[in-house]
């Protein structure tokens, strides 16, 4: 019924989501459009470079025809029968879910859309969204055919996770779960996936795909919280966390370790769990395990900057310059700041009078209050100085760290094997 060439794709949205699936896309030799309502990152794909550490220019410079558009293109959409939105969902200030990304991007093209089309959200949602969003601007006021249909299909990538060589895995080895409103539709999004993905798992219905994604990162929200907890328990019992884990860990079943750290950030897990506990209390219900855990996952950032407060206070402060982050993207190996706890503490050793620097290799600069603050070109100034390690990236030197640094705060277990006064593990 479907062949390859039935395809003709636009994926909206070319950010950690989007651009890995253009460019999937695009390397299977189906027709598809980027499009971004960001001109400077169109700019930049257009020149070949990219602004994802998981996606090499070569990737980009070896694509022979660049079909990346401004939304000021979005008439394009007429050609397309594949319409895929990979669009931020944030938090509004009241914790509740924040879709005006999608609706005011699918205003803004409706009127393109043309018979037979289909549209799948791979931004994550509360379960119920996509039916809602969808149903209610097609089967209404704007007279667009109701052969138009949508599906959701979550998304899974673990930016920084994908490299084959250091992770076993891929992009395309991660199971896609695809769900559509109609089963025409379920079967035209399986075909569609199971050209990309080796393997697809077909949801019994879109709600049970939005709600299996938030179940994913719910899980990991939790059970960070949990095991942050056990690093404060530890820290008063004086065991050591880390040792605690690698002994957990040889159990062979029912036990899957996390890592404690300073806090949680990027796009995801300090906020789909927050989905969850939003619509549950729409239905007066209240998810105690997922407040719990939000709640920790602020709080233990606190406890680390305390921590670091108070062995300071012990310490002659004419004996150091200067306090250096290293790492601020929020997780290792990749360059996305977004709600990374290191911008929290960044902010409150501003605030506090300390000298304040970071080294991050992926990150060139940050904008902290309006401020922009550039990382250190190299890991000359670690001497004599504070350390506080925010993120584990692979490729710094942390051995230079530890031999000229004056004291090392680690949050992330990087120094657990080295019995040192000089490291504080936090
Ligand atoms: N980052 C992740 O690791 C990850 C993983 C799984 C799921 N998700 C989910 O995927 C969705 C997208 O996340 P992301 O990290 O890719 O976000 P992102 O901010 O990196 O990318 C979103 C892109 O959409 C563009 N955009 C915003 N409004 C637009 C509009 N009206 N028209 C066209 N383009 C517009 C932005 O310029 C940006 O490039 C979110 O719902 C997120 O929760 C993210």
């Amino acid at each position: 019924m479907f062949s390859k060439n039935y395809f003709k794709v636009a994926v909206i949205g070319l950010g950690y989501v989007g651009l890995p699936l253009y460019l999937q896309i695009k390397e299977k030799g189906i027709d598809v459009i980027g499009i971004d309502n960001d001109k400077e990152k169109i700019n930049t794909l257009i020149k070949g470079k990219s602004y994802i550490v998981d996606i090499k220019d070569k990737e980009l410079k070896k694509i022979k025809n660049k079909t990346f558009y401004t939304d000021s293109e979005f008439s394009l959409v007429s050609n397309c029968n594949l319409i895929i939105l990979c669009l931020p969902t944030p938090l509004k200030n009241n914790n509740s879910p924040d879709i005006s990304y999608i609706t005011k991007s699918f205003k803004k093209f409706r009127k393109y859309l043309k018979k037979d089309t289909l549209i799948v959200l791979e931004s994550t949602v509360y379960p119920g969204a996509t039916r809602k969003i969808f149903s209610k601007f097609i089967n209404s006021k704007f007279n667009i055919d109701d052969k138009i249909d949508y599906g959701y299909s979550s998304e899974r990538i673990s930016p920084g996770q994908t490299d084959k060589k250091k992770y076993k895995i891929s992009y395309n080895d991660i199971t896609k779960v695809v769900s559509a409103n109609k089963i025409y539709s379920q079967k035209k999004v399986a075909f569609f996936y199971n050209l990309i993905f080796k393997k697809i798992y077909l949801a019994k219905n879109i709600e049970v795909a939005e709600m299996a994604k938030l179940l994913e990162n719910s899980y990991r929200a939790v059970n960070i919280g949990l095991v942050n907890e056990f690093k404060i328990i530890c820290d008063i019992l004086k065991i050591n966390i880390h040792d605690v884990i690698d002994t957990a860990s040889t159990k062979p079943f029912g036990f899957t370790s996390f890592k404690p750290g300073p806090g949680v950030g990027g796009h995801c897990i300090p906020i789909d769990p927050m989905f969850v506990k939003w619509i549950a209390k729409k239905k007066n219900y209240d998810a105690k395990f997922i407040s719990l855990a939000h709640v920790y996952n602020q709080k233990i950032t606190n406890w680390v900057l305390n921590k670091i407060l108070n062995k300071l206070k012990k310490v002659n402060k004419k004996s150091f310059k200067k306090i250096i982050l290293i790492g601020v993207a929020y997780k290792e190996d990749i360059n996305d700041y977004r709600e990374s706890p290191s911008i929290k503490l960044f902010t409150q050793f501003m605030d506090k009078k300390f000298k304040i620097d970071f080294y991050d290799p992926y990150i060139d600069k940050i904008q902290i209050k309006g401020k922009v603050f550039n990382s250190l070109k190299n890991l000359n100034q670690i001497k004599g100085n504070v350390a506080v390690i925010v993120t584990e990236h692979k490729n710094i030197d942390y051995k230079k760290i530890y031999k000229d640094s004056k004291i090392i705060f680690d949050t992330r277990g990087v120094y657990k094997n080295i019995d040192s006064k000089k490291i504080v593990q936090l």
